[in-house]
């Protein structure tokens, strides 16, 4: 089965009089996990991501504002995700083209299987498309 985008659903502990606690543990995540970064601050004018990973799998977390990620699967396969609350979280598979829209008090935790490497990026959308998946 090729893996695909999809929502994960996290656990929400709490109640609306005490407020809420989501959390990823490793066991129900589907990678290993080496680093975590997060975005914020970004202009809702502007578009990111729009680049593809060769090994690199990831899941961003709208754990603050909404984010719109619309994806692309190398073979075509088109699908435009809301991240609109703290406890859903966007896996994105390796080969998978991204491009992300953030509200002004978008804050983005994205939980990363492998280190930061440049060499992992496909930031050529031409090139993307001769992938096959
Ligand atoms: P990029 O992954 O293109 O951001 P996005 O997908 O959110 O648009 O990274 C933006 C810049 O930040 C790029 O110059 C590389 C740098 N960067 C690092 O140095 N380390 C990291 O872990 C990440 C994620 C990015």
């Amino acid at each position: 089965m090729g893996l695909v985008p999809k929502i994960i659903s996290f656990p929400k502990i709490g109640n609306s009089s005490l407020g809420y606690i989501s959390l990823a543990e490793k066991e129900s995540l589907p990678f290993q996990v080496n680093r975590i970064y997060w975005t914020y601050y970004t202009p809702e004018s502007v578009e990111r991501g729009g680049h593809s990973h060769l090994e690199l799998q990831q899941i961003l977390v709208a754990v603050a504002g909404q984010i719109t990620v619309k994806t692309e699967m190398p073979g075509g396969h088109k699908q435009i995700f809301l991240l609109d609350s703290p406890d859903k979280g966007l896996y994105i598979p390796r080969l998978c083209w991204r491009e992300m829209k953030y509200t002004h008090n978008a804050v983005q935790i994205c939980i990363a299987s492998l280190a930061y490497s440049e060499d992992d990026y496909i930031r050529n959308y031409d090139e993307f498309l001769k992938l096959k998946g």
